[in-house]
Parts: C-alpha cells; sequence; structure tokens
C-alpha cells in the first residue's frame, strides 16, 4: 500500500469518528433534553433508572420529593439516607417517595430538589462560594446533626438565616433525629422533650427486681473507647476513682482506656454488667444542650444505675431519682453518694421505680422517616421557615468559646 492511500484512510477514518462523537454528543443531550422536559411536563417521576443511565422514565409515581446530599453521602450520620429510595423502603417508613441522591446534576437546575441537605459535620469546611448558586424560595435547606455541636462548631456568619430546617438530636430542632425514646406502659412515645412531666410518685419494686438487684458486689463500671475527650471527662473519672478508694470502691474501665475488656456489643457484658455493678458512667464526650447519646440505655437497660456527665439538662430525658449527675455533684461528693447509695439498699431500689412507668429505648431505625414526613407534609413544606440565629442557636453556652477565634472568609 503507497503511503499517500494510507493516510487518505486514516483521515476518512478521522472524519468518521468525529462525525461519530457529534452525533452521540448530540443524541446524549438530546435525551437529556428529552427527560428534562418530561420531568418538567410530568412534574415529578421516579428517577432512579435515569441517574443510572437507564431512560425509561416510570410516571407511576408522581409526587416524589427529591433530596439532594450537598455534603458527603458517606459519613454518619447522612449514609442513613442511602441512595434514591431505598432507606425509606428499608426502614419501613411511613412515607416511601422521596429521592436521594448526591448526584448534584441530577437535574440541569438545583433549584428542582425539593430539599437539600447539608451534614453538621461537613458544614464548617463549606465557604460561602460552594453553597449552591441558585436557591429557590419553595426548596428547604436542611441541617442534619448527630454529632455534638461542641465537637462541630459552627461559625460563619452566612449560616445565620440559611438553613430553613434543622434536623438534629436538639430537642427544639424543626426534626428529631433522636438517639433515645421514652414510653409510658402503654407503649407511647412520652419523651424526651423540653417540658417534661414525670410522675409526681412512683411505685416501689416488686420482690422479683429487688433480688436481681441485691446480688451486686461492684460499684462503677465504664465502657469506653475513646479516651481523650473535649470534655475532659476521663479528668473527672480520675479524680472520681482517686475520691472512691477512700470507701474501698474503684471504678472498672473496660475497653480501650482501662485495663479490663469486655466487647460492648456482646451480651455477656450486659449481662457482666447487670450482676456486679451498681452504677454506670454515662458520660458524654462533649457538652452541648440535649446531647444525650445511648450511653444512658447501657446503664437503664442493664438494671445499673447510671451516672451522667453532660450539658443537657437531664430532667428532660430521666425522672428525679432515678439517676446521679457527676456535673452537678463533683467528683467528691460523687464518690460519698456512692457510697452512701450502695450500703442503704432501700435508697438504692428507688433508683429504679422508674421502671414501673416507663420503657427506654434506643431509636430503633434512623431518622430518615421524619425528614421524608416533613417533606410530605404539605403545610409545613409551603410554611415559611428559617433560621435566622443559627449560630446562636447552635453552638449554644460555647458559642463565644468555640467561635473565638473563627475568621469569616466573607469578610476576608
Ligand atoms: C425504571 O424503568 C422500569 C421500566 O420502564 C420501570 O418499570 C420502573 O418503575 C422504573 N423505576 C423507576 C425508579 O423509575
Ligand atoms: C431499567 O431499570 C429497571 C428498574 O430500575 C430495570 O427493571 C430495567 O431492566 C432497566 N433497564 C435496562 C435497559 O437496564
Ligand atoms: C433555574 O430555575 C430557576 C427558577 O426555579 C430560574 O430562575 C433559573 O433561571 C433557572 N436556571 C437555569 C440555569 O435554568
Ligand atoms: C394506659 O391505658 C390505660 C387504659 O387505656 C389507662 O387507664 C392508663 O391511664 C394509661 N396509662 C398511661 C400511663 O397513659
Ligand atoms: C444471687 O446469688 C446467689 C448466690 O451467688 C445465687 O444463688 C442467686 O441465684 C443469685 N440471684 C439472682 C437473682 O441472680
Ligand atoms: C477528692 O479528689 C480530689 C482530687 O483528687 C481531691 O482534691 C479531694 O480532696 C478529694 N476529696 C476527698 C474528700 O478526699
Ligand atoms: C428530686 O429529688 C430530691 C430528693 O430525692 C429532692 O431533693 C429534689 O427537690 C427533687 N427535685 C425535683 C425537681 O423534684
Ligand atoms: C435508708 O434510706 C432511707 C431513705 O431512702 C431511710 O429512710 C433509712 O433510714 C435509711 N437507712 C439507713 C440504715 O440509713
Ligand atoms: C428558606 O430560607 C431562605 C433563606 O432565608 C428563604 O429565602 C426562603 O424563603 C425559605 N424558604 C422556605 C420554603 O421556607
Amino acid at each position: 500500500m503507497k503511503m499517500d492511500t494510507i493516510l487518505k484512510r486514516f483521515k476518512i477514518g478521522l472524519i468518521y469518528l468525529a462525525l461519530l462523537s457529534i452525533v452521540y454528543l448530540y443524541y446524549t443531550y438530546y435525551i437529556r433534553v428529552l427527560i428534562y422536559k418530561h420531568i418538567l411536563t410530568h412534574k415529578e417521576s421516579a428517577f432512579k433508572n435515569i441517574s443510572e443511565g437507564n431512560y425509561s422514565v416510570s410516571i407511576e409515581n408522581n409526587n416524589m420529593k427529591y433530596i439532594l446530599q450537598w455534603t458527603s453521602k458517606s459519613r454518619p450520620p447522612f449514609y442513613h439516607m442511602g441512595e434514591g429510595n431505598s432507606a425509606f423502603i428499608e426502614n419501613k417508613c411511613k412515607y416511601t417517595n422521596c429521592y436521594v441522591t448526591d448526584d448534584r446534576n441530577y437535574f440541569p437546575n438545583e433549584t428542582d430538589f425539593d430539599a437539600i441537605a447539608f451534614n453538621g459535620m461537613d458544614v464548617s469546611g463549606i465557604s460561602p462560594a460552594q453553597i449552591p448558586k441558585l436557591r429557590s424560595t419553595k426548596q428547604k435547606y436542611v441541617f442534619g446533626a448527630m454529632e455534638s455541636a461542641d465537637n462541630f462548631p459552627l461559625c460563619a456568619q452566612y449560616l445565620d438565616g440559611f438553613f430553613n430546617w434543622t434536623w438534629t438530636y436538639r430537642l427544639d430542632s424543626d426534626i428529631r433525629w433522636e438517639y433515645i425514646k421514652i414510653f409510658d406502659m402503654n407503649k407511647t412515645l412520652v419523651g424526651p422533650k423540653i417540658n417534661m412531666e414525670w410522675p409526681a410518685e412512683m411505685k416501689p419494686l416488686n420482690e422479683e427486681l429487688k433480688e436481681k438487684l441485691s446480688n451486686k458486689t461492684k460499684a462503677v463500671a465504664w465502657f469506653v473507647s475513646h479516651c481523650v475527650t473535649k470534655g475532659k471527662r476521663e479528668a473527672y473519672v480520675k479524680k472520681l476513682k482517686k475520691n472512691l478508694s477512700k470507701f474501698g470502691w474503684t471504678v472498672d474501665i473496660y475497653g480501650k482506656c482501662g485495663n479490663l475488656e469486655c466487647p460492648r456489643k456482646d451480651e455477656k457484658c450486659k449481662d457482666l454488667l447487670e450482676r456486679n455493678y451498681y452504677f454506670y458512667l454515662s458520660f458524654e464526650n462533649s457538652f452541648a444542650e440535649d446531647y444525650v447519646t445511648e450511653k444512658l440505655l447501657n446503664a437503664l437497660n442493664n438494671n445499673v444505675v447510671p451516672i451522667v456527665y453532660g450539658a443537657a439538662d437531664y430532667t428532660r430525658y430521666l425522672p428525679n431519682g432515678s439517676y446521679l449527675d457527676a456535673m452537678i455533684l463533683g467528683p467528691t461528693k460523687l464518690a460519698t453518694e456512692i457510697n452512701d447509695i450502695i450500703k442503704n439498699k432501700t435508697r438504692y431500689y428507688d433508683y429504679f421505680r422508674w421502671k414501673n412507668h416507663f420503657v427506654y429505648e434506643q431509636a430503633d431505625k434512623p431518622s430518615v422517616c421524619n425528614l421524608c414526613e416533613w417533606l410530605n407534609n404539605e403545610e409545613k413544606f409551603n410554611e415559611f421557615s428559617v433560621w435566622n440565629n443559627f449560630r446562636t442557636w447552635w453552638n449554644g453556652a460555647r458559642y463565644k468559646i468555640n467561635c473565638a477565634s473563627f475568621k469569616d472568609s466573607a469578610t476576608n
């Protein structure tokens, strides 16, 4: 073959290739436009197929609510939101017509999302230049968080007036993302809540429970794996140990931060706790309003009295006389109380009276259901709502301390 023939064929090949790419690009563009028009005409449709390159559009469900995860989809608690509407189906939510994606180009126009969700863990890394460019007044920007405000303070000025809904562990959030649920004996959800009403008198224990409690021999247990914390609970425990030793008691520390072992998830550990220990340290790792985690349940649901430590108002979570508050008592007085209560069975038994009135449970499913429910509530969805004082709300009493050294990039 002659050199120029080869060249000729090569050129023809190139032209073919170029033509083919144009056709392909036009075709995919055309399809995108078609699809977009389809959404606009059918307003909403189930759209999982398209994001996966499967362009068969179903219009059965014409009332989808679209949620865009602006922040990472793989960090807690947002991984509970899953992809598409899978999480709502798996959790048997009342509403399953919510569709979750983290694809910002899912719609050509981001104002078409009903909600845009921001993970509290990630918001501090978002500068004003990295927020959505276009915003519709119909959309809800949602702040979601399960981690304490003290560990994830938020200081940027643009955050005031930015979020429409808050979805957190805080009891005064729009939507709750709970760790703990309190039921009455009729299985009605009664708490926790801000103005919790507890019974004035609680019934005494039955003999069976008293017998179970009477076999205990050890003072205090603590299962812990996070050894150095912002709340400095580790320093408190050191003092407590010293003060308890005067009475011949100690704090048994299980896990990475102590010298005893028992994998917390193991049923045997619950048994060990229940059989042996009078008290359990339900110490939070940081100080933030309403930040009360499932650590409380390690005690309550294993017949051990919780000793709490945190910045929450615990009267929202526990009836009077069912726990000891380490923060209020201080280590010296707490040690004396522990000893006095162990020495007086009547007093110790009384700490369990709540069991005749309430059941405490870990929130069984992630609160994804709650978000979808709110999006389906026309009244709530259409109501104007905005968190103008977001920063003072979220950071609470620690706003000044946690934000003192923050420099707002917007003002640079
Ligand atoms: C995807 O396409 C199939 C076939 O047209 C359809 O039956 C199905 O409902 C679609 N799924 C979604 C989530 O739209
Ligand atoms: C499109 O998606 C639906 C369900 O999501 C599936 O049943 C169907 O087989 C898919 N079609 C293609 C061509 O992948
Ligand atoms: C996106 O939609 C909004 C209205 O919701 C409109 O004002 C804006 O021009 C649209 N942007 C683009 C790029 O289409
Ligand atoms: C539970 O239900 C019974 C019967 O309906 C009622 O008498 C009782 O007061 C209820 N208890 C609580 C704690 O609400
Ligand atoms: C208490 O301990 C005794 C002896 O150690 C044992 O026989 C008894 O079953 C225990 N009671 C309970 C309720 O565990
Ligand atoms: C308790 O411990 C603290 C810190 O170690 C110590 O200052 C205090 O005197 C102790 N209290 C008593 C009553 O021993
Ligand atoms: C809680 O109980 C203690 C005694 O056990 C009592 O001194 C205190 O006033 C009670 N607090 C409330 C709020 O009822
Ligand atoms: C034990 O505590 C109760 C109050 O709960 C009190 O009435 C009783 O006198 C105490 N017993 C002793 C021996 O101190
Ligand atoms: C959401 O907040 C923005 C910003 O303050 C506001 O403009 C918008 O009207 C609010 N939208 C809704 C639906 O509440």
